[in-house]
């Protein structure tokens, strides 16, 4: 096994259970956005798995696009410059826009990307994230609906990385960086 992947102690959310809760947000969406312009906006890479499941449970007419920011540099902790590496190939203007994410920490990833969405005045702009780390909260803001709230750990697995490993675990798992 790779070193990495023997430091998951512990299964935090199973398969299962992501499923499960996926399909419910699916439904939710599914009322919320049944004959609007819906856009999909996820940020690479960490959203591809959530992205993937959580736009097959929504039952209308959506398009899905990407954009790239930077706020993490491989260790465990994010930092507060965010940069935007990839845009968005749709325009948004007058559509309503449901960004995609897979976790909140800090916060501050989103916050700037929701700053530059805002100023190209989409109809409406809402968050989606598949955990939130409310303790790790650094400026203000709150997802519209979250999968699940988790303590304050280091967490890998379904598209969350460490050092861009362990993306391709099915669960989501905590990460101990403790020597045994
Ligand atoms: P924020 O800007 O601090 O909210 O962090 C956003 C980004 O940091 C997420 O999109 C993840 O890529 C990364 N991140 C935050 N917490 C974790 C974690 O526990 N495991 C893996 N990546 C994380
Ligand atoms: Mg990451």
């Amino acid at each position: 096994m790779d070193v990495k992947a023997s430091k998951i102690k512990e299964v935090l959310i199973s398969e299962q259970e992501i499923n499960q809760r996926i399909k419910q947000l699916g439904e939710q969406l599914t009322k919320e956005y049944a004959n609007k312009d819906l856009v999909l906006v996820g940020i690479l890479k960490g959203c591809v798995p959530f992205m993937t499941d959580l736009s097959r449970e929504i039952k209308t007419e959506l398009i899905i696009d990407y954009m790239i920011a930077k706020s993490y540099h491989g260790g465990f902790e994010s930092n507060n410059q965010v940069n935007i590496i990839k845009d968005l190939d749709t325009n948004i203007e007058g559509k309503h826009v449901l960004l995609v994410e897979d976790i909140i920490d800090t916060g501050q990833t989103i916050k700037k990307v929701i700053q530059i969405l805002q100023s190209r005045n989409p109809e409406t702009l809402k968050i989606v994230t598949l955990l939130d780390k409310k303790a790790g909260r650094k400026v203000s803001i709150e997802a519209d609906y979250v999968g699940f709230n988790i303590p304050h750990k280091f967490v890998v697995g379904y598209g969350l990385d460490l050092e861009e490993k362990l993306r391709n675990v099915p669960f989501i798992g905590v990460y101990s960086n403790e020597e045994e």
